[in-house]
């Protein structure tokens, strides 16, 4: 880092079209809209928006996730206002497709339902932007009036699916494969945080117990070759996040030089790359493009294979997938770039 001095470079990071699947709303939220709200708290940058930045562990960055923005989104409003601002960054630059999630049990503590909700933060998509929801929960979630909204949740139509959060090292209760079964039933897509904090062992628990697709992160595979190669046979894609794991000291990650997307994709593994929560990190989806060129050699063709591979995984038709892939080819198959 940083990751923005070569302007021939960002043109072509600008202009392929991309996705972005592992992003959350309330770690996604604009500082414009902070200042708005706490002018004395917000008037300077937050620190951890520094290159040199680092957690001190991922309890530190969930205490702050409590006392920064989660502050902000006490109503379906709120969530309108900040969204309308991130997707429209997102298609700025030129994102096409993005899957988003919130924190379920944030409709515990406020008025509007969780239909209002979806509601609110689909109407903030710009023309263009195909755009789906998740309900992110802990793995202790599952308890008092949690319960209930878990069990509602899956009955919302304007609900795309679930995703696990939170602290990796709690334990995985046994309610979460049964939710994650019954969710799939009702038409949800299911993934869940794995890999992150916990190795790649906890990768195979999550892939065996809630049968998911997808994993958010799913980094530490590169820890036992037979995950990698599991990964890789069973198409599970992963949704990385390349600076959060800088930021957030994932182990493995001590440099952007080291991180193990260079590996997992060089063994097959179906990679996307993503910002996850943009306040906290100070990124940008550029930039995470920047830094797999930068720091992990990737070449043009490459990183629009890392883009081509988001359209692979997105939730969408077969045309729609044909219509992006075939625009992506271009990039693909042009000789001349490397
Ligand atoms: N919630 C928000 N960001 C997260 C992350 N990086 N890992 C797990 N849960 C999260
Ligand atoms: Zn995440």
């Amino acid at each position: 880092m940083p990751y923005t001095d070569d302007l021939e470079f960002e043109a072509f990071i600008h202009q392929l079209p991309k996705t972005e699947t592992h992003l959350h709303m309330e770690g996604a939220c604009p500082f414009e809209l902070l200042q708005a709200m706490d002018p004395k708290k917000y008037a300077n940058p937050p620190a951890f928006w520094d290159d040199d930045f680092r957690y001190e562990s991922f309890d530190q960055f969930m205490e702050w996730y409590a006392e920064y923005c989660s502050t902000f989104f006490t109503s379906a409003q709120r969530y309108h206002d900040g969204m309308k601002i991130v997707l429209g960054n997102c298609a700025a630059q030129g994102c096409r497709y993005v899957e988003t999630s919130f924190h379920l049990p944030v409709l515990l503590g406020i008025e509007d339902s969780g239909p209002t909700l979806l509601d609110a933060v689909r109407s903030a998509a710009p023309e263009g932007l195909e755009l789906r929801i998740f309900a992110g929960m802990c793995h202790d979630d599952y308890r008092d009036e949690g319960i209930d909204l878990i069990e509602e949740s899956l009955t919302w139509d304007g609900l795309d699916g679930l995703d696990l959060h939170g602290p990796e090292y709690l334990p995985l209760e046994p309610w979460t494969a049964d939710v994650w079964g019954r969710a799939r039933q009702a038409g949800k897509f299911t993934k869940a945080h794995a890999g992150e904090f916990m190795g790649a062992d906890f990768i195979d628990v999550v892939l065996d117990k809630l049968k998911v697709t997808r994993i958010e992160h799913g980094v530490r595979a590169i820890e036992n070759p037979v995950t990698v190669q599991r990964l890789v046979d069973e198409k599970i894609a992963l949704d990385v996040c390349p600076i959060s794991n800088l930021k957030l000291a994932v182990k493995g990650v001590a440099s952007m030089s080291a991180h193990p997307i260079r590996q997992l994709y060089d063994s097959g593994v179906i990679v996307t790359i993503n910002s996850d929560d943009p306040f906290f990190f100070g990124n940008r989806l550029s930039e995470e493009y920047f830094a797999l060129k930068q720091d992990l050699g990737f070449s043009k063709k490459e990183l629009a294979q890392v883009a081509c591979n988001g359209f692979q995984i997105a939730l969408i038709d077969e045309i729609q997938r044909n219509a992006y892939e075939s625009e992506l080819n271009d990039y693909l198959t042009d000789f001349e770039l490397n």
